[in-house]
């Protein structure tokens, strides 16, 4: 089978034919049809990720059918069109994964191949109004935005939310997920037309992060008061930046980070934070509840994931050097 391989750290990928995997027991073989990238796995080529070994078949993301099975494993899987969970061996604790928790594409090999191997109970099978192509954005963003906001945050209807970064797969899915469940919602960006295309899906209005007073003029736009406005804030970008989500959040806000795409957080006041009895959670990935209930909840709402951009198989190390670009809004996918 055709696949995008990382033979070294640093190194472009490279696409080559290799063994199809065959499925052992409890296992299935789905030939991939459309695959979507994750900060990940530009992550993981630069050697910024724990325990990364190579070569390796990258990719978490992936829609597909089922074309083979291992024994013990349900025969009505095969032919199914499916998405499946990369948030796998999550283990019995619903609050924390175990030892044995791993990430689809690394170790195990991922998406970005014409076939995949996984466990059979991993397999959700893929909404029927989504193409292989907007199925194939869900799995690891939606699922890391809706444990962010359901349960970390315990999101409500009328919470008024704040997404950082709105352009990122994992961000717009919190801020698509966030206004479906009747939250008001606020975007920041590094681009204005970012912004622009987040309100024009329903965000009630947004900042770019990149004006010095970004903060302080949100809280004007929003009409908060001087002791904050929003009430339940998702960030990825952690840094500098981290502090001035503290000074804009309402007092009693639920605070949920996922990422620290701009490095350690520093300078928070204590006093802010006990003065204004914040909840400061972290988050990663979901179990495979919460994996079901968001499948669940985007068809329900009949969210469509936002593709910036398609690319072949063929040209997956393009597709990464987009992502690492910054310049997408939603997911990057590759047709496979
Ligand atoms: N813990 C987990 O389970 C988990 C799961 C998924 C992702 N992550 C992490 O979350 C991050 C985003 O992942 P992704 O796959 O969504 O990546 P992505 O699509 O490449 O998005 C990158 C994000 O960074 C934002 N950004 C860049 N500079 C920023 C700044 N100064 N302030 C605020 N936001 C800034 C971008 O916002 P604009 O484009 O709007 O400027 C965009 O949202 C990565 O660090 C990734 O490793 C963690």
């Amino acid at each position: 089978m055709k696949a995008a391989i990382l033979k070294n750290l640093h190194e472009p990928l490279v696409i080559e034919d290799v063994a199809k995997p065959s499925p052992g027991p409890g296992e299935v073989v789905v030939r991939i049809t459309a695959a979507s990238l994750n900060h990940r796995d530009v992550w993981i080529q630069k050697g910024l990720y724990p325990k990364i070994t190579t070569p390796i078949i990258p990719g978490s993301d992936g829609a597909g059918t089922v074309a083979e099975i291992g024994d013990g494993v349900d025969e009505s899987w095969l032919g199914k069109e499916v998405i499946i969970n990369p948030s796998q061996n999550w283990g019995d604790d619903p609050n924390f994964y175990g030892d044995d928790h791993k990430i689809l594409g690394l170790p195990d090999n991922g998406t970005f191949a014409e076939f995949v191997k996984t466990e059979a109970k991993y397999l959700v099978e893929k909404p029927k109004y989504l193409s292989f192509e907007q199925a194939a954005c869900l799995p690891l963003g939606a699922l890391t935005a809706w444990r962010s906001l359901m349960t970390r945050c315990r999101l409500t209807a009328g919470d008024r939310v704040l997404v950082t970064g709105a352009g990122g797969g994992v961000a717009l899915f919190a801020v698509q997920i966030a206004i479906a469940a009747g939250a008001e919602v606020w975007v920041t960006s590094g681009s204005d037309q970012k912004i622009q295309k987040a309100i024009e899906m329903g965000a009630k209005g947004g900042i770019n992060y990149k004006i010095p007073t970004w903060y302080r003029d949100l809280l004007v736009k929003a009409r908060g008061k001087k002791t904050g406005y929003f009430n339940v804030i998702i960030d990825s970008a952690g840094g500098s930046g981290f502090a001035r989500l503290i000074d804009i959040a309402a007092p009693g806000a639920r605070i949920c980070f996922y990422g620290g795409g701009t490095g350690n957080i520093t300078d928070i006041v204590p006093a802010k934070v006990f003065f204004k009895q914040l909840n400061i959670y972290g988050s990663t990935m979901g179990t495979e509840d919460e994996f079901r209930d968001m499948v669940s909840f985007v068809e329900q709402k009949e969210i469509l994931p936002v593709i910036d951009k398609v690319f072949a198989l063929e040209n997956a190390e393009d597709a990464l050097r987009y992502m690492d670009s910054g310049q997408q809004f939603g997911k990057i996918v590759l047709a496979i």
